[in-house]
């Protein structure tokens, strides 16, 4: 006789959270690995957080996904949390372990691996450009370094965040057991970098819908051919920035493979099970497709 396997609850906690694909990724994971888990949206208002984290244990829900506005104010009640998302000051991914509440942050970690996976990049060779120095950017920049980037150019707007994410990541660096070469760039010469970069990785909110003719550097005059181009936007899912740089050569990597790879990462720290990717590729793609997400 086969054991009954144990039925469990996951959830997402947001403010607003209705809008959100994670629901729909996670159970259809669950589903094809013939899991007979639950994934939940939980509206979380930010004066409720607090009641929200003991009602995680209270309930003894498993595992939940963090996001706006929580990320950040999330650290405090947790028991625990890992060295990159200590980094990042943010953390996406909870797992209840018997009570004991334990930080991830697979937003980085699943850029990463989508690119990774999706592209031809190269990470140890590669000279890699990320445009803008918010949150996404430090995430993404951790677990570039963490896989082994070793050259690494940030551009931001406002230079002090440049500044001081460079700052971060140096000191991030200390950790690592490769040499890393890291430094600001100024934002008006974005441009001229990008043309001496072999990835550039967009991490602003511009062409974010409904701007979406606005882009984060005019890539007119540069060359972008053997280079990849990224935007971790997806709605629309080709940016402008992206159409450009795909008509001049480029390969490019849209936004939807970051929300994957943070899911099934986070689904493989949920059920210490391999990520039925395709799966949750598809679900999300079909949906994105079906609707009027990435036209309105
Ligand atoms: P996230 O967590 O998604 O990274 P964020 O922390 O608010 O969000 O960061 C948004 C990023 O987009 C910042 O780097 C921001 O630049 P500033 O630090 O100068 O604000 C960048 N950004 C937003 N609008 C921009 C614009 N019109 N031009 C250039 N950069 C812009």
């Amino acid at each position: 006789m086969q054991m009954p396997v144990e039925v469990k609850l996951f959830g997402l906690l947001a403010h607003p959270a209705q809008h959100s694909l994670s629901p729909l990724m996670h159970n259809a994971a669950f589903h094809a690995c013939q899991l007979p888990y639950h994934y939940q949206a939980f509206d979380v208002p930010p004066d409720q957080l607090e009641e929200a984290i003991k009602a995680i244990k209270l309930l003894n829900i498993k595992g939940v996904n963090v996001t706006v506005p929580h990320k950040e104010k999330i650290i405090p009640f947790l028991d625990q949390i890992n060295e990159e998302a200590k980094a990042i000051g943010a953390v996406n991914t909870i797992v209840n372990e018997n009570g004991s509440l334990h930080g991830y942050n697979t937003d980085g970690d699943g850029y990463v691996q989508s690119l990774i996976q999706e592209t031809t990049v190269d990470l140890h060779q590669a000279s890699i450009i990320i445009l803008g120095a918010g949150g996404a950017a430090k995430g993404i920049a951790i677990y570039l370094l963490k896989n082994g980037c070793r050259h690494l150019m940030i551009a931001n707007r406002s230079p002090l965040k440049a500044e001081q994410l460079e700052e971060q990541l140096q000191a991030y660096s200390t950790k690592l057991e490769h040499q890393v070469e890291i430094r600001h760039v100024p934002w008006q010469k974005a441009a001229e970098h990008c043309e001496a970069a072999d990835v550039i990785i967009n991490t602003t909110s511009v062409g974010l819908w409904p701007h979406v003719t606005e882009m984060p550097v005019q890539l007119k005059e540069i060359s972008l051919k053997q280079k990849v181009v990224s935007d971790i936007i997806y709605n629309p899912l080709m940016t402008a920035f992206l159409q450009e740089a795909k008509s001049k050569g480029a390969e490019i990597h849209t936004g939807v493979g970051m929300f994957i790879y943070q899911g099934a990462r986070a689904f493989r720290l949920f059920t210490l099970q391999e990520p039925p990717v395709e799966v949750m590729k598809q679900v999300v793609m079909h949906h994105l497709q079906r609707s009027s997400y990435n036209q309105h």
